[in-house]
């Protein structure tokens, strides 16, 4: 019987669009699924969007668009990403769905029916404008121990301290400069410490037949929280709030970060009920099936403790394995939308990057232990260049073309002595790889082919085919060292398959040799027909790069809606112009409806200051008329050296556009400017007589 495997990668939240910090534990989820499914096990990866919460509720709101299309949208992008890097999903859906509703309500019904859901009043801040709980990020103020003004209300990124939100002096909400009152409020609580007995057991392997569940280093935090004492887990959330009703309890809703792995199962069901895979066979506590989740290091808590008591008190099977990773550093720094290094997956792929480029630097960098991984830029384009094209793709290049000028296609009918010598010794090194996907090592797979690949080239430099070829009388000797390069090209090719999809299912094609499983690439290929060689993969250019960072540089300060699923990202922070060299003038083509969804006013300038901290923004404070004051901040500080001379001015501004949490405060909206950037950039204006807050059409 194969291996059956459930396989999950952490749910994105339908807020934004993807980055290469959420692609690192994705890319590696997928790699290890394909990996498993050469392997002959019968695998089904299954993900979603996070679709719940207060800030996707809040984010819809300021968009002026309903949270279900708001989700939708954001879905639409994310499948989009998913596809175009080629991501080998079973099924993707959202946690907005029937499925996940009944699900939730299931488990939280078999959890409150055994005794492990307890009710009590807590107080909360509550926002007396907006009429609502706000949660500690919407709560800002002067810290209490720095006295640092605009700090959010868990803690203070000037000092540091960690507080709760009532301790912040003179405290507004976020949403509307109101000052919060205390207001008591029933909550539903998950008694998490009923369940210290069943997490150490599955801590300790007693539920996985003696498998490890995650990495020591994992474990070992994992254990240091029940150590210190369970907590009881507050589950519900007052009205307003998108997300799912508590089934017996008016005006209340699960947590987001309830119904969130619900949405593995949810989704892991619509494909049951689509395909006739039965969910019980892997979800029963007596499954023999496995059930994988890759998750990044910060939702650690919610994977290794809530998650499997959930599931056992609610009568499912438990996790076989948490498969942590750490986070994405670039060129060796935290991620910075100022440096250019916060770096969307669409900007990515817009640049003329080749998305199998990224899952082979991550591969290469990839263990299964939490540690950080530093996506070093010029060390990327090297690498790619040097080991994909310079090792693998150059073995075929170098040799195919002498197959078919001299031997119609056909591979030799056997190696030579010392090529069977050498052959043995490439499939020695290649045995052991299944093993290192298994156990998540793919940067030693990695090395692996980079050992095997530059045996192959040695082999092929020390009979220089193409001087042979000068020779009739070595024609056999051609002959064999062509189709010996050109089986290990196919052994290295099944070796990559997990990483490289596209590529390998092009060089399948090129050698008319389909990769069903590892053991299939370990063909000598004596006496077969090859097809004729097109090259599959191109250098990177570094200016490829280089433009990739100049697009994900911070300018206007607001990720915008996501209007064109397709291509959500391009070019979204620059002036709203798309000089991208590739745009035909048929792809510029909108219809009326997209140009309607933009919200464009005029605003009158209030404010205008430097940002300390920020050589690139602008701060402003509009005056919107009806729609009342905006902050915003603008990337065009180079262009305009003065800002108080721009008060009293109209500016043209986008009002739609969902507002973005900045290090400095929140942009809510995008002003219009022209021109290329830098000095080059001229604001819009309206001529005297356009009030604040009008509609530009
Ligand atoms: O941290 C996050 O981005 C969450 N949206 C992950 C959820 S994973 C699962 F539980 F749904
Ligand atoms: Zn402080």
């Amino acid at each position: 019987m194969p291996r059956r495997l459930l396989v999950t990668h952490a749910l994105p939240y339908a807020n934004g669009p993807l980055h290469l910090g959420h692609m690192l534990g994705y890319i590696q989820s997928d790699i290890w699924v394909r990996a498993q499914r050469m392997m002959g096990s019968e695998v089904y990866f299954v993900a979603a969007d996070d679709a719940h919460g207060t800030p996707i509720m809040l984010a819809a709101e300021k968009a002026g668009v309903s949270p279900e299309a708001f989700i939708a949208t954001m879905r639409a992008s994310h499948e989009a990403d998913f596809a175009d890097f080629h991501f080998s999903y079973d099924n993707y859906y959202t946690t907005h769905s029937e499925e996940n509703r009944e699900l939730a309500s299931l488990i939280y019904t078999r959890l409150r029916d055994a005794g492990y859901i307890a009710r009590r009043s807590i107080q909360q801040l509550f926002d007396p404008e907006k009429l609502m709980f706000l949660p500690d990020r919407y709560i800002k103020g002067t810290c209490p121990n720095c006295g640092t003004h605009d700090q959010y209300g868990d803690n203070c990124e000037n000092c540091g301290a960690t507080y709760a939100p009532t301790d912040l002096i003179n405290p507004y909400s976020v949403m509307s400069g109101a000052t919060p009152v205390l207001r008591d409020s029933e909550h539903y609580f998950f008694e998490l410490g009923k369940f210290e007995s069943l997490l150490r057991d599955w801590f300790a392997g007693k539920l996985t037949h003696g498998e490890r569940v995650a990495d020591a280093g994992v474990v070992a935090k994992l254990m240091e929280w029940l150590d210190g004492g369970l907590k009881d887990w507050d589950i519900s959330r007052d009205a307003p709030y998108f997300g799912f009703p508590i089934p017996d309890a008016p005006g209340k809703f699960f947590y987001v970060w309830l119904d969130a792995p619900v949405g593995y199962l949810a989704s892991f069901k619509a494909l049951c009920d689509r395909t006739g895979l039965k969910f019980d066979d892997f979800l029963a506590p007596d499954s023999d099936a496995e059930m994988h989740h890759f998750i990044g290091k910060d939702i650690i808590n919610f994977h290794g403790l809530f998650w499997p008591a959930m599931l056992h008190g609610a009568k499912f099977r438990t996790p076989t394995a948490l498969h942590v990773n750490g986070y994405l550093t670039v060129n060796g720094a935290k991620m910075s939308k100022s440096r250019g290094t916060f770096i969307q997956a669409r900007t990515y792929l817009d640049s003329g990057l080749h998305p199998e480029f990224l899952r082979y630097y991550f591969a290469t960098m990839l263990s299964d232990t939490p540690v950080d991984v530093d996506l070093d830029l010029k060390a990327f384009e090297e690498r790619v260049n040097s080991h994909l094209i310079g090792k693998w793709v150059n073995i075929a290049s170098r040799t195919a073309g002498f197959v078919h000028k001299f031997f119609e296609g056909r591979l030799a009918a056997q190696f030579s002595e010392e090529q069977n010598e050498l052959w043995r010794v490439l499939i020695s090194h290649y045995e052991g790889v299944p093993a290192l996907y298994e156990g998540g090592e793919f940067a030693e797979a990695m090395r692996r082919f980079v050992l095997i690949a530059d045996l192959v080239n040695g082999h092929i430099a020390a009979k220089a085919p193409w001087v042979m070829a000068k020779d009739e009388s070595q024609r056999d000797e051609l002959h064999q060292v062509c189709s010996f390069s050109l089986a290990a090209f196919r052994l290295l090719a099944g070796l990559l398959k997990p990483v490289l999809p596209a590529t390998v299912a092009a060089a399948e094609q090129f050698l008319a040799a389909p990769i069903a499983d590892f053991d299939s690439a370990c063909a000598t290929l004596h006496n077969h027909t090859i097809r004729s060689f097109e090259p599959l993969l191109a250098r990177i250019d570094f200016k490829h790069i280089e433009a990739m960072v100049e697009a994900s540089k911070e300018s206007l300060g607001s990720t915008p809606e996501p209007t064109t699923p397709k291509k959500p990202a391009k070019k979204e922070n620059k002036n709203m112009t798309d000089n991208a060299p590739t745009a035909t003038a048929e792809s510029n083509i909108i219809g009326i409806d997209d140009f309607s969804k933009l919200d464009l006013r005029v605003g009158k300038v209030l404010a205008c200051e430097f940002v300390d901290g920020s050589d690139k923004l602008l701060r402003f404070e509009l005056d919107a008329g009806p729609l009342g004051k905006r902050q915003i901040f603008s990337g065009i500080r180079a262009a305009y050296g003065e800002p108080e001379k721009l008060i009293g001015r109209n500016v043209v501004f986008i009002a739609n556009l969902a507002p973005r949490k900045m290090r400095f405060g929140l942009s809510e909206g995008m002003i219009l400017s022209a021109g290329d950037g830098g000095n080059d950039l001229f604001l819009l204006d309206a001529d005297q007589g356009a009030k604040p807050g009008a509609t530009v059409r």
